[in-house]
């Protein structure tokens, strides 16, 4: 039997919802929806504040209606939702009594942050705040090596980084968040670079940080880009697929959420069309299952403050699938290690249940072979419209002499009888099977 990944420190966070709800939603929201071309484009442009500042000037998003974003979301299956709160930029969601570079200040002139904490929760889902380390706006913060203006000699000739008052912008910042909004689920920070010309844990003074955190939250869970080793509850691979469950230096698994996005940028990017498909995604969703993980799938809404159609209809998509077969993703996660994923497939498994599902990611003709199984499964069916798969299962004394030559099953297999036809309208159909 597969063990559930072991809490990585006793820090008393509540990561039984998290390993069991697996989907959520990544919301990439700040001015840089109006520069439309990626999240960095101040860094990646080089630009200075002040040329930055036309987004700040003129950010107006008259069309935000958090709770079509929450019903969007939980439509799709997901059950949490992380927004940045404040991203590289600077730029802050919430009514901060520490900067005037906030959401009231712009023309749009309100809190952004309150309203969708409010609709999120509406809809049932947990909510979860991502919080930048970096700051590319704070006149404290230092120009270093990842700095918009890292090449601008005089800038730097000019700078007077004092990196404590920003840490204690970044603790107050903190405090603001973790008491004006009830009880947050959920905290992402990003991210740490030590090094030359860079910045880390001494930085940031991510230990004081982490106490005021379980202080003011004791069951929040926590992301691991703080730099300090042993304290994070889970861990966070980004664009890219785990080959396999991660694991700490000792092979034990961890409790880890991969985070990507629909497009190849987190906030709004228009000229952007690298848009992965509906059964990719979910494939990503289940491998990730597979493997132990939680999906955090990003949306980068617009400057009118708009999910874009292209990941409405993504997200739709993934709904459609999630309505019928969320089953073999709540709540489950890696199949125990006597099982063999057969060809084309995943597995998933719900522990308590005893129900493993196989994904079916390629349709195979008639016969689903799954080796090792005979004599383990009470029961099995399609999970979409719960229709019965019949099972033979091969014992071996069926075989004559020359079966190995018609390239026949070994006993012990145990075979899902499967229509000729993949049911039309199910992306990627499921068998659940009730263990014995
Ligand atoms: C990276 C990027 C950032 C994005 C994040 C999401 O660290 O800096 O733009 O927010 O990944 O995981």
């Amino acid at each position: 039997m597969a063990k559930p990944a072991k809490k990585t420190k006793k820090s008393g966070a509540d990561l039984k919802w998290f390993t069991r709800d697996r989907f959520g939603m990544f919301i990439h929201w700040g001015t840089y929806a109006l520069a439309a071309r990626h999240e960095w484009v101040k860094q990646n442009e080089e630009m200075d504040t002040k040329t930055y500042n036309k987004y700040f000037k003129h950010f107006d998003p008259d069309l935000y209606n958090p709770r079509e974003w929450a019903r969007l979301a939980s439509n799709a299956g997901m059950k949490y939702f992380v927004i940045t709160t404040k991203h590289h930029e600077g730029f802050c969601l919430w009514d901060s009594e520490y900067t005037k570079y906030k959401a009231t200040n712009t023309p749009y002139g309100k809190d952004l942050l309150k309203p969708m904490v409010d609709a999120f929760r509406e809809e049932g889902m947990r909510v979860g705040f991502y919080h930048s380390l970096i700051d590319w706006h704070h006149p404290k913060y230092g120009i270093d090596r990842i700095h918009p203006l890292r090449n601008d000699k005089k800038a730097r000739a000019k700078d007077k980084p004092k990196i404590k008052e920003y840490a204690e912008y970044l603790h107050n910042q903190t405090k603001e968040l973790l008491t004006q909004f009830g009880p947050i689920d959920l905290l992402w920070y990003d991210f740490s670079y030590p090094g030359k010309d860079g910045k880390g844990k001494d930085d940031w003074q991510s230990e004081k940080l982490v106490k005021l955190i379980r202080k003011l939250q004791p069951d929040i869970v926590l992301n691991n880009r703080l730099n300090l080793p042993g304290t994070p509850d889970f861990v966070t691979p980004e664009q890219y697929q785990p080959y396999c469950t991660p694991t700490d230096e000792k092979g034990r698994p961890l409790i880890w959420e991969g985070c990507q996005t629909l497009s190849g940028s987190w906030g709004y990017y228009r000229d952007e069309f690298t848009w992965k498909s509906v059964p990719q995604l979910l494939g990503m969703l289940i491998d990730g299952v597979s493997k132990g993980g939680n999906l955090l799938l990003n949306v980068g809404p617009t400057g009118r403050g708009e999910i874009d159609y292209r990941a409405q209809e993504t997200l739709k998509g993934m709904g459609e699938w999630m309505r019928y077969n969320s089953r073999s993703i709540y709540g489950c996660g890696s199949a125990p290690k006597n099982c063999t994923t057969p060809q084309d497939c995943r597995l998933t498994y719900n522990r308590k249940k005893k129900r493993l599902y196989v994904h079916l990611l390629a349709w195979p003709f008639k016969d689903l072979h799954m080796m090792k199984m005979a004599g383990k499964v009470e029961y099995a069916q399609l999970l979409h419209d719960a229709s019965e798969v019949k099972m033979e299962e091969a014992t071996g004394r069926n075989r004559n002499l020359h079966a190995h030559m018609r390239g026949q099953v070994p006993a012990g297999t145990l075979t899902l009888k499967l229509p000729v036809v993949k049911p039309k309208h199910v992306e990627i159909p499921v068998v659940e099977l009730f263990l014995k």
